[in-house]
């Protein structure tokens, strides 16, 4: 990969073909893996059998997901759980009454929930803060606090944590566990368990399955002892999934590297384009050289996914113009799927933050959230083109109000300055317009 981001790992797409798949496993030698669906399974004598007793503690199909799962991130052992809240809910059940968790302000709005309605209610304390401020995180860790959950990068702002950092400074403070939600990235992008950190958690109903028809969640650890304790909430809490669930998400892992390829690449593209639009202000997209965190982004990733947010020039009747004239996208919450998404943070999937939180946090009405699918770059930067120009010229008086010079069509100028190509045309000349290629959406990042 280009632009000094760090190279995806060496055999990363052998693994999630073959680890945990050998054949030989099963006695018909299926190359294809068997989706087991019994419940139970028969003792050869009291408390003695295959490794397998009761479905809840362990399905093959479950296992083998598990195994390949494990062997993505670098880890030792992975668990499968019905959703990434479930895993989320898992992992934080380690914690006792009187326990503190440090979290990252910018959190996915379901976690940042549960913390607040449900966690703290149990006795568990959680203190909010920019974890990508190393100073925050150092006043705000206490004596009792016994976890840091980070996500890198946040959701929706993109912010990046500086994983590795992070580590360090809470190891010198204790045996805190440090936790990171890498669903935005997934292991072919970001490895956590690499950096330090001890437990990473999925939704793996993002790109993990990425074909937005599973919900499923797992954590990932690379300490036995974390493991153990992991099983015993896995099979305790029983917040599992089902074996023909288990099947699909195995399946789509072989494709992982292939699709977020071209999540990339195609995001960067987008991003590029919206970063030169006369009507956006700001976007949040950290393979952007402008992006306040790129340097860190480089270090700790192999790039950055299809999901970012772009913040434009209007109010929040703009935004309902913009997401309803969208053709490509679909108006819809979620990421990681090969279908592209657009979505409102704020009155859509960051609506249960509290509103003094969202505006602390910059969560505003103006702020939107893409997730990049695998149609064709070119038709996507058209669908957005269009769908902005759409809410802005339909207030003509808004339009000169704001950029009297800049209200030509942006597409046309993006792509006679080469802006569909690899890098930026730097000496600006006029690429042709048949630049505009899928194939060229290469390499991109910075
Ligand atoms: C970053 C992140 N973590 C966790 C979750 C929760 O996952 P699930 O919807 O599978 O429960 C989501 C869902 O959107 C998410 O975006």
């Amino acid at each position: 990969m280009s632009g000094g981001f760090l190279k995806p790992r060496p055999g990363f797409a052998t693994a999630a073909i073959h680890a945990g798949q050998e054949a030989e496993k099963w006695k018909s030698a299926a190359v294809v893996p068997p989706i087991v669906t019994s419940t139970t399974f028969k003792q050869f004598a009291p408390a003695e059998h295959s490794g397998y007793d009761y479905g809840r503690a362990g399905n093959p199909m479950r296992n083998t997901l598990e195994e390949c799962l494990a062997a993505l991130d670098g880890g030792i052992y992975a668990f499968a759980f019905a959703s990434g809240l479930g895993a989320i809910t898992s992992v934080v059940a380690m914690l006792s009454k009187g326990d503190h968790i440090v979290a990252t302000n910018d959190l996915y709005s379901g976690t940042n929930r549960l913390f607040r309605n449900v966690v703290s209610r149990l006795g568990i304390d959680v203190t909010f803060v920019d974890i990508s401020d190393l100073d925050d995180l150092c006043s705000s860790i206490q004596d009792s606090t016994k976890m840091i959950w980070i996500e890198s990068p946040t959701n929706p702002l993109m912010k990046v944590i500086d994983i590795g950092k992070t580590v360090r400074i809470v190891k010198r403070r204790g045996p805190i566990l440090i936790v990171v939600d890498n669903t935005l990235l997934t292991p072919y992008l970001q490895r956590p368990l690499e950096f330090g950190a001890d437990i990473v958690v999925y939704s793996l109903t993002k790109y993990m399955n990425g074909h937005s028809d599973v919900i499923m969640g797992a954590a990932v650890v690379d300490e036995v002892a974390i493991a153990e304790k992991l099983r015993f909430l896995q099979n305790t809490m029983g917040i599992v999934p089902s074996p023909f669930d288990c099947y699909l998400v195995n399946r789509s892992l072989k494709t992982l590297a292939l699709r977020m390829e071209r999540h990339r690449a195609t995001a960067i593209i987008i991003a590029r384009f919206l970063e030169r639009h006369p009507f956006v202000d700001e976007v949040m997209h950290p393979g952007l050289k402008s992006h306040k965190h790129h340097n860190i982004a480089k270090r700790q990733t192999a790039g950055h996914s299809g999901v970012f947010s772009f913040r434009h020039a209007g109010e929040l009747e703009h935004s309902k113009k913009i997401l309803s004239s969208l053709k490509v996208f679909t108006l819809a919450e979620s990421t990681g799927g090969y279908e592209s998404l657009a979505e409102l943070p704020s009155m859509m999937t960051h609506a249960s933050v509290p509103e003094q939180m969202r505006t602390e946090l910059g969560i505003t009405d103006t702020l939107i959230r893409l997730s990049v699918g695998l149609e064709d770059v070119q038709d996507l930067v058209k669908d957005l083109d269009q769908a902005i120009h759409h809410a802005f010229h339909e207030n003509e008086a808004y339009v000169d109000h704001i950029r009297p010079s800049q209200i030509r069509p942006s597409m046309d100028q993006f792509r006679f300055s080469g802006g569909l190509s690899e890098e930026p045309n730097p000496a600006g000349s006029p690429n042709p317009p048949n630049e505009i290629q899928a194939g060229s959406a290469q390499n991109t990042q910075s």
